[in-house]
């Protein structure tokens, strides 16, 4: 197999899963417990949180350890709205953010709160200027995500973020995609909230964080419970999942200091060069200078996406449409659509994402994959795409 989906989710990194194991079979305590098994697991999940928190340069005290990226985005969002409630009831997001803060946001709607949801360039970037111009009275928080699932456009945080600062309103990013792909640095960084995910940086799935700085007001708890997390989510803590985002986020650490970034840019160009002698006509989404360095969004002139990843999945290579299955049928990309990309070319897109165990090798055998399949397709002879039955997640 050769994957390249990797901002689906990504191989969990052994070293991950060698630290996680005696924590599912001979350290099982629960954190919260006094004796000798639970203190064991209160010094991992702190060694966790301490090393969680040094990927984006936080304190340890500034994470809440979370179920994944979509509960702390819905933390962030809902927390600090009904926190915030008696204050203002005004949210801005942006058309292309990920399904897990658009419906928060949506949920936040059916309760009176009022949602602008700003418009994207035809790269997938907020305009600062639309941003200052949809800020009221009323607004109490700014949710825009930092870079894009489908296309890989990272947003100017640093603009956004420092117009809602000089407001005194809360900003959060969606920082799923990007922690773990480039360096990001909270204390130079104008937000107040972040959300990652420790799947999306080979660690497990069902493990994920929000950053809340030091200052902002108490969140509102979406879960109820015992008095986790500084009462900030109930639950027992997934320990050994937590530990594993630990390492894996110690690992991603030391994958962006040993110019992995660039490593991952080399991967991407590779196959974008071979595609550009390949004789084929193809469109880029997004601005590849903007984007995350592991990601293309693509579509080829007359070939469906859909026909064209299930062609590459039979031969073993894994790469995704920008469009959304959901039970069967697939809705187009709400990201495209937003970016004023055509119908026709939206039905043509296909994601690639490359991660850190790719090689320059599988780039050419997937580049002779990519332009044979994608050259018998647009000639008629394509295999009858059939659409796998999956739930829309927006991954
Ligand atoms: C930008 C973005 N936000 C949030 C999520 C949700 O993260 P998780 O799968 O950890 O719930 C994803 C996952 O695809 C994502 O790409």
């Amino acid at each position: 197999m050769i994957y390249l989906d990797h901002n689906a989710t990504t191989p969990l990194a052994p070293e991950a899963l060698e630290a996680m194991t005696p924590y599912m079979l001979e350290h099982f305590g629960n954190p919260s417990s006094i004796h000798s098994a639970g203190r064991k697991a209160r010094v991992a999940l702190d060694e966790a949180r301490e090393q969680v928190a040094a990927l984006i340069h936080a304190r340890p005290g500034e994470i809440v350890f979370t179920a994944g990226g979509t509960e702390s985005d819905n933390l962030a969002i809902k927390g600090a709205a009904w926190a915030l409630r008696d204050k203002g009831r005004h949210i801005i997001a942006s058309q292309a953010e990920h399904p897990a803060v658009l419906n928060a946001c949506r949920d936040l709607q059916k309760q009176d709160f009022k949602i602008d949801f700003l418009p994207v360039d035809g790269d997938c970037r907020v305009d600062p200027q639309s941003l200052i111009d949809a800020i009221t009275e009323d607004t109490v928080l700014i949710s825009i995500h930092h870079a894009n699932n489908e296309v890989g456009t990272v947003q100017d945080v640093h603009a956004l973020g420092a117009i809602a600062r000089e407001r005194g309103i809360l900003f959060h990013t969606d920082a799923v995609q990007s922690v773990g792909k480039m360096p990001i640095a909270v204390d130079d960084f104008p937000v107040d909230l972040l959300s990652f995910s420790a799947h999306k940086l080979n660690g497990p799935k069902g493990a994920g964080a929000l950053f809340i700085r030091s200052g902002v007001p108490p969140l509102a708890s979406l879960v109820s419970g015992g008095g986790q997390e500084k009462k900030r989510r109930g639950g027992t803590e997934n320990v050994a999942g937590i530990v594993g985002f630990g390492k894996a986020a110690e690992l991603a650490g030391a994958f962006l200091d040993s110019d992995g970034p660039a490593h991952l840019k080399s991967l991407r160009n590779r196959l974008l060069t071979g595609l550009e002698t390949s004789g084929l006509e193809f469109k880029i989404f997004g601005a590849s200078s903007l984007s995350l360095p592991n990601t293309l969004g693509i579509g080829f002139d007359g070939v469906s996406g859909e026909t064209l990843m299930i062609a590459l999945d039979l031969e073993g290579i894994c790469v995704s449409t920008g469009s959304a299955c959901s039970s069967g049928a697939l809705s187009s990309s709400h990201v495209l659509k937003a970016m004023g990309v055509p119908d026709a070319w939206i039905d043509r897109s296909l994601r690639i994402s490359v991660g850190k165990f790719n090689t320059l090798e599988e780039m050419d055998k997937a580049t002779e994959a990519l332009t044979r399949l994608a050259i018998r397709i647009k000639s008629g002879s394509g295999k009858p795409a059939q659409a796998p039955t999956v739930e829309d997640a927006g991954t």
